[in-house]
């Protein structure tokens, strides 16, 4: 039996973690999990939103899937994401984007990916005020964690049968920084001669994505604009309910969605744990429980298909409860 982290989360987190844990296990795969809270009232409580014992969980688990986790904003503690991914060195966020069967959206043909650095650049938090009307933030590229997501892209495109990977930056303006970016990309293409390799800047790419999305492959980025623009291609597809995600690194992967604690619909049995739930596909797929992964997807599938018993972020009106109910009945 595997045993994983669940970082249950908070807002819609515990009710999105609770629907996901029926449905693996109504698809007869037993997982102990190891429930760890976090967030802010874990903070009020333990004096960190992210305690030790989190981290030790994962780090003996080696593997976690996650529910989202508040930050407060422009004030308290630093977000657990970018903690979670720092320590343990999460250093490649990985957030396919696919049309769903049944999901009517403006566009078809869509299958991407991004790869979102995670561990550096405007993230590193290094930020303070240098007089009561100044504020400053700083941003951190290396060469090693670009070299390093870089590979990542090129290796994953290889091993996914992928054709292209695209470097986006804003290398014009930030020469130095995003310029040291794209230098490493492209040596590392260099060692990928049947990849093809591109470069686009982020703006450019932004207004491309809501024209001809089917047109990009592989996307490989810096941790601000790979987290703007993943979010822009979760909208793509069908909207951030569906949007699954990974964090990957060499020790330690923790899975989650790309949406956050959603808290004005926490508690009212209205959240879509379908992000959850293909992140958990990825997780499995990941552990080498791909059997079980493809008969969670397929059910999932099946039921936004059949489109009859829908969340109301996918236009039907079912409950969370109910959804839950009907892709464990098709699986
Ligand atoms: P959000 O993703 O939580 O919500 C944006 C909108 O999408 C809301 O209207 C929400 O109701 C809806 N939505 C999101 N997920 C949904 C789901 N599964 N089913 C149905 N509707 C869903 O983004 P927001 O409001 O900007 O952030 C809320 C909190 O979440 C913030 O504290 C933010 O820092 C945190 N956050 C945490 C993340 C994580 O833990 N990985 C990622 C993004 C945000």
């Amino acid at each position: 039996m595997h045993t994983i982290t669940l970082i249950n989360g908070d807002g819609i987190g515990p009710e999105i973690s609770k629907a996901v844990m029926e449905i693996i296990d109504a698809a007869g795969l037993k997982i102990d999990w190891d429930i760890q809270t976090a967030g802010a009232e874990v903070a009020e409580k333990e004096g960190s939103p992210l305690p030790d014992r989190v981290l030790e969980s994962i780090k003996k688990n080696k593997i976690a899937l996650k529910a989202p986790v508040t930050t407060p904003i422009g004030k308290g503690f630093r977000s657990v994401n970018v903690q979670l991914r720092k320590e343990l060195e999460l250093y490649a966020n990985l957030r396919p984007c696919k049309n769903f069967d049944g999901i009517e959206t403006p566009f078809k043909n869509v299958d991407l990916i991004v790869v979102r650095e995670n561990t550096e650049d405007l993230y590193a938090g290094i930020e303070r005020m240098v007089d009561d009307d100044t504020a400053e933030s700083i941003k951190i590229i290396t060469r090693k964690a670009s070299e390093r997501i870089a590979e990542f892209a090129f290796r994953y495109a290889v091993n996914n049968g992928r054709k292209e990977v695209c470097a986006v930056s804003k290398a014009n303006i930030m020469k130095f920084s995003d310029g040291l970016f794209l230098e490493c990309c492209r040596k590392i293409a260099e060692k990928y001669p049947d990849i093809q390799y591109k470069e686009i800047l982020v703006d450019n790419l932004c207004m491309q994505l809501v024209q001809h999305p089917e047109k990009f492959d592989v996307l490989v980025l810096p941790n601000l604009y790979g987290d703007i623009v993943s979010d822009l291609t979760a909208g793509l597809t069908g909207g951030l309910g569906l949007a699954r995600g990974a964090n990957i690194g060499t020790d330690y992967a923790v899975f989650e969605p790309v949406h956050g604690s959603a808290p004005d619909i926490k508690g009212q049995n209205k959240a879509n744990p379908s992000a959850l739930l293909l992140s958990a596909v990825e997780m499995l797929k990941y552990i080498g429980e791909k059997e079980y992964a493809d008969k969670i997807e397929k059910a999932l599938l099946k039921t936004l298909k059949e489109g009859k018993v829908l969340t109301a972020d996918l236009g039907g009106n079912a409950s969370t409860d109910e959804f839950t109910a009907e892709i464990i009945k098709n699986l």
